[in-house]
């Protein structure tokens, strides 16, 4: 059995059964897991932990679950690299990147929060799994789905990346793509979910959901030898996986898996789209919501339903935010891939971009250990690097014309 107590509002602490709802019938705030951490701390240690299979389920009794999981059980487990390359570039000692680019099977963080939405959805008896996607979501509610059965209805701004739509499309699920950006699909979705009686894994289901981006941050501390790093650095939509990274570190604290907790948390948004590094940057606890406009489509929420909670914790840690340009984001891809061999897709880009920027005004310092959430893969959206790559040499097939643009090479010093 889990350890859940029920659910909690974040705003007046009112208690709720577990059951597939999502806001505070009296005060409108939004619903989180409550667990019982006393039997947890008595359950989980690092030894029981270590012994369990390589995926996200390790971490299971601080999951909101109650049976067998039913999805994700190849999910998870991504690498943490150090990486001394780009550390060298940006003048700090110790960096690591958490690869998340490389997550089973949609190389997504996304597959960590649908593995548990699926898992609760199949609880709670749903036929139907949905959502509203900036189109990550989306390929891994297709894929998990598809996986466990159920019926699938996947809504989508229409103006996403060709390649992200593909990616959802192979696995045959209902694709809804919408004239809309993202926050009018999502209001459409709340709509829709009032309605139907379906498992809307970011709505409905959005309090089980978010505690999957949890095992992220669990995974951070569990590599590193469990000890948590002095800085993370978290890229932003509805900024639930940064609140989620956080609450991770508090919980391995509070249940004593780790005994000191000093990292600081930072936001890393697109300046296209950056409400909620804009109100860290004023100081300021209200989020203003913006029309997005960046090539991070991943990222482009303009009205971030965490927004507030992703401020909280950023300035609870003593952390900062940064947003970049579209064209720091395109640089930065193409430093991740050249230092460290990893393609990161253009919320990548955000998240190292941004991290340069906190290491040069002395936010991130010199001495310090730091890791950064390198969330989706570079081959969804290649898009964006239309036009910014080096070329292919064009040659015919003979070694007279290779010689040619050989000598071509040598003498550019490449
Ligand atoms: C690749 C990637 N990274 C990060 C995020 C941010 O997630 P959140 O909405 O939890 O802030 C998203 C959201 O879609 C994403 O697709
Ligand atoms: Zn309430």
């Amino acid at each position: 059995m889990g350890h859940i107590k029920g659910l909690k509002c974040r705003e007046c602490a009112r208690e709720y059964p577990v059951e597939p709802i999502y806001v505070c019938e009296f005060c409108f705030g939004p619903l989180e897991v409550a667990y019982d951490y006393k039997s947890i701390s008595k359950a989980l240690n690092r030894k029981k932990i270590e012994k369990r299979p390589m995926n996200l389920w390790r971490y299971r009794e601080l999951l909101p679950i109650d049976g067998e999981p039913q999805a994700g059980l190849n999910s998870g487990f991504t690498p943490l690299i150090k990486a001394d390359n780009l550390a060298r570039v940006l003048g700090v000692n110790e960096l690591y990147i958490k690869d998340d680019t490389v997550v089973h099977p949609t190389l997504s963080f996304k597959d960590r929060v649908v593995s548990i939405a699926l898992t609760k959805a199949r609880e709670f008896g749903f036929d139907t799994v949905a959502c509203a996607s900036t189109g990550n979501l989306a390929h891994s509610v297709s894929a998990h789905g598809a996986m466990a059965g159920f019926n699938r209805f996947i809504f989508i701004p229409a103006t996403l990346e060709a390649s992200k739509i593909i990616a959802s499309l192979v696995y045959e699920p209902n694709l809804v793509a919408v004239d809309g950006n993202y926050d009018e699909v999502n209001r459409l979705c709340s709509e829709i979910a009032n309605k139907y009686k379906w498992a809307f894994v970011n709505i409905n289901i959005r309090p089980f959901y978010a505690e999957g981006s949890k095992t992220l941050g669990f995974e951070i501390i569990e590599q590193l030898g469990w000890k948590a790093p002095d800085n993370v650095v978290v890229p932003c939509a509805s900024g639930s996986l940064l609140t989620k990274i956080w609450k991770s570190f508090k919980e391995f604290k509070d249940i004593g898996i780790i005994k000191e907790l000093n990292t600081k948390v930072f936001a890393a948004q697109a300046t296209g789209c950056s409400p909620i590094s804009a109100a860290i940057k004023l100081g300021s606890d209200v989020i203003r919501p913006v029309k997005p406009n960046t090539i991070a489509k991943s990222l482009a929420i303009g009205n971030p339903a965490d927004g507030f909670y992703a401020s909280q914790a950023v300035r609870e840690t003593g952390g900062y935010a940064e947003d970049v340009s579209d064209q720091e984001i395109v640089d930065a891809i193409k430093l991740l891939a050249r230092t460290e061999g990893v393609f990161a897709e253009t919320a990548g880009g955000v998240t190292l971009a941004s991290t340069k920027k906190l290491i040069e005004t002395g936010k991130i310092q010199k001495d310090e250990v730091t890791v950064i959430c390198i969330t989706g893969n570079g081959l969804k959206t290649q898009e964006a690097l239309q036009g910014h790559t080096v070329s292919p040499h064009y040659i015919k097939p003979s070694l007279a014309s290779f010689e040619e643009v050989l000598e071509k090479i040598k003498s550019s010093g490449h």
